[in-house]
């Protein structure tokens, strides 16, 4: 039986939800939050250390200014509504992602919730804001750069915003579309990576079992045979 350390999920399809049920897609993203609620139960049932959901892209500003307004009035509030409940049940938050464009009171809320949930260890969640991960990389690059480092993976992999996480041994990507859309390309390299055609909506615990179940049987290779 494969471990699991570490899932990540890119929540996808909230918009389309939305507009299925004849509301808009702002209503869409706050079904989505159930998911999200839901997902961290039960991954912490589950045992596993760590849980990334990508929640907001370096493209996503493409997207109309409500919307982008919307989806950070959400997660503001889910912030607001959250972080304590978070805390008491040990659930540790990291950002990844570059929040220093972000307006500074939504950026101190978000440096004081990290700091307030640091030593927790039953969870961590890793919620990625403005991640992309080929800014992630150049980043990282210019400070090997900078530090007159030698290019090598360890060096890397210390100056992502992922340090210290261990790679994703599970990738979830729901909204039945199969990309990465610039997500954790780096440390997907050698993860299970699952397509899932239901909306993050109406992603439930049972579509997440069977997934553990499916992965828990793969024969994980890594170029060996
Ligand atoms: C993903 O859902 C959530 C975010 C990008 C914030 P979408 O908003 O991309 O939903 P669809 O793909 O348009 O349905
Ligand atoms: C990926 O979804 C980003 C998040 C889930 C936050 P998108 O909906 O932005 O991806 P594309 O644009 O369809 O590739
Ligand atoms: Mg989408």
């Amino acid at each position: 039986m494969n471990p699991i350390n570490h899932v990540a999920i890119i929540m996808d399809g909230n918009g389309r939800w939305g507009i299925k049920h004849k509301k808009s897609r702002n209503l869409g993203h706050r079904a989505g939050l159930n998911t999200v609620e839901r997902i961290i139960k039960s991954t912490i049932k589950k045992k596993i250390k760590h849980l990334t959901l990508y929640a907001f892209s370096t493209e996503n500003w493409k997207r109309p200014q409500n919307e982008i307004k919307f989806l950070f009035k959400l997660l503001d509030s889910f912030i607001d509504q959250k972080i304590n409940e978070f805390n008491k049940n040990n659930i540790k938050l990291k950002i990844i992602g570059n929040i220093n464009v972000f307006n500074k009171k939504l950026k101190k809320k978000l440096l004081k919730s990290e700091k307030l949930t640091k030593n927790n260890n039953r969870l961590q969640v890793n919620l990625a804001l403005n991640y992309g991960s080929k800014s992630e990389l150049i980043n990282a690059f210019k400070i090997l750069n900078k530090n007159k480092l030698i290019i090598n993976i360890k060096n890397i992999e210390k100056n992502l915003y992922t340090s210290n996480i261990p790679d994703p041994d599970i990738l979830i990507r729901t909204g039945s579309t199969n990309r990465l859309s610039n997500f954790l390309l780096w440390q997907l390299a050698y993860s299970e990576i699952f397509f899932e055609k239901k909306l993050w909506p109406d992603f439930k615990e049972g579509d997440y079992n069977k997934i553990i179940k499916k992965f828990r049987k793969t024969k994980r290779n890594y170029g060996n045979i």
